[in-house]
């Protein structure tokens, strides 16, 4: 870190293993901005509570799949502030204190807010804490005054409201305690699902980071190509196939020539798709070399969330310092 940057704060939700949809349009790039910035990543457990309060049995696996797939990826420890959201209680205060001066209708006008409350029909958020999501999201950036956020881009109607947050504190209460972040649009092509739907856990077409060689090739087996070519000897259409898509994100070097061959029927899907898995599982050869060491290691991962957190809340607390006396609270 000779020239950083600024500060960067991400979250993500523990709902499950990271696909390589996540890894391409995000985890890489926190990998990247590691060297540039002075980064905290939080998993945001309070924030997967909100729409999954009810059933908590998975959570601290969920905790622990997120923690392997960033640290397997590359986010390092010595770099980075690797932090659980719930073990950061300056997150909450804050919170708290953002409420107050949170207008209603901010963060009810938030176009995810009831388009969220129809799509999760089955369970029901409608409830305190799923309305105040973007207050915290705005408490877990401002508490450590992080000015870039990188996001894509659904989440800038979140970023918005947490940059009003920050103008009306500041403006309110005289002084500049936060700076207003700035959204860092993450411009990654998205990557489609087996099936050629967008790659979601929900609909189950994804490829973990941490599927096995075997699982990868049976996936690609499996993923969506051109349905005109019927025989090897037609040719093929390389932008309506899902491998294509893949080939793409994962070769730069190849995918001209990979498409060529379809193009001119060289090269058939059965041949063309076990060579996408190669592709695949080469790339991915050195995270799940590292994810193995981690799995050894379990009291390792935990200790780096436990220091993380530790280091977080040092800076977390000069923030509320700085809020509580802006705010005129007083510690007796
Ligand atoms: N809302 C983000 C998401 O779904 C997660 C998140 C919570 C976050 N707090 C954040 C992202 C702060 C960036 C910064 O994906």
């Amino acid at each position: 870190m000779s020239e950083v940057r600024g500060r960067v704060f991400n979250g993500m939700r523990p709902t499950g293993k990271l696909h390589l949809g996540n890894y391409l349009g995000s985890v890489i790039n926190m990998v990247e901005l590691q060297d540039d910035y002075e980064c905290y990543f939080g998993i945001v457990d309070w924030h997967a509570l909100t729409t999954g309060y009810e059933d908590t049995s998975e959570l601290q696996e969920n905790i622990f799949d997120v923690a392997i797939d960033w640290l397997s990826a590359g986010i390092d420890p010595e770099k980075s502030v690797i932090l659980v959201q719930s073990n950061v209680k300056e997150h909450v205060e804050l919170h708290l204190l953002l409420s107050m001066i949170t207008p209603l209708p901010w963060v009810e006008r938030v176009p995810t807010y009831k388009e969220q409350l129809k799509q999760l029909e089955g369970r029901n958020i409608a409830t305190y804490g799923f309305l105040g999501y973007p207050v915290l999201m705005a408490a877990d950036i401002l508490v450590y005054k992080a000015d870039t956020v990188p996001v894509g881009e659904d989440q800038l109607p979140h970023l918005e409201i947490a940059r009003e947050i920050a103008r009306r504190f500041n403006f309110l209460y005289e002084r500049e305690v936060f700076p207003e972040p700035q959204a860092k649009l993450t411009q990654f092509p998205l990557l489609p699902g087996i099936d050629g739907r967008k790659m979601s856990k929900s609909y189950g077409n994804e490829i973990r980071m941490s599927d096995s060689p075997a699982d990868i090739r049976a996936k690609v087996a499996q993923m969506v190509t051109d349905p005109a070519r019927i025989r090897k000897t037609d040719p093929g259409h390389p932008d309506v196939c899902v491998p294509y898509q893949f080939y793409k994100a994962f070769s730069a070097a190849t995918h001209e020539s990979v498409a060529e061959e379809c193009r001119s029927a060289g090269i058939g899907c059965v041949a063309c798709k076990k060579r996408l898995a190669d592709v695949i599982t080469e790339r991915m050869a050195p995270v799940h070399e590292r994810r193995q060491e981690l799995l050894a290691r379990p009291d390792y991962v935990y200790d780096i969330l436990h220091e993380g957190a530790q280091r977080a809340s040092q800076v977390a607390a000069q923030t509320l310092a700085d809020a509580r006396a802006a705010m005129n609270l007083r510690d007796f």
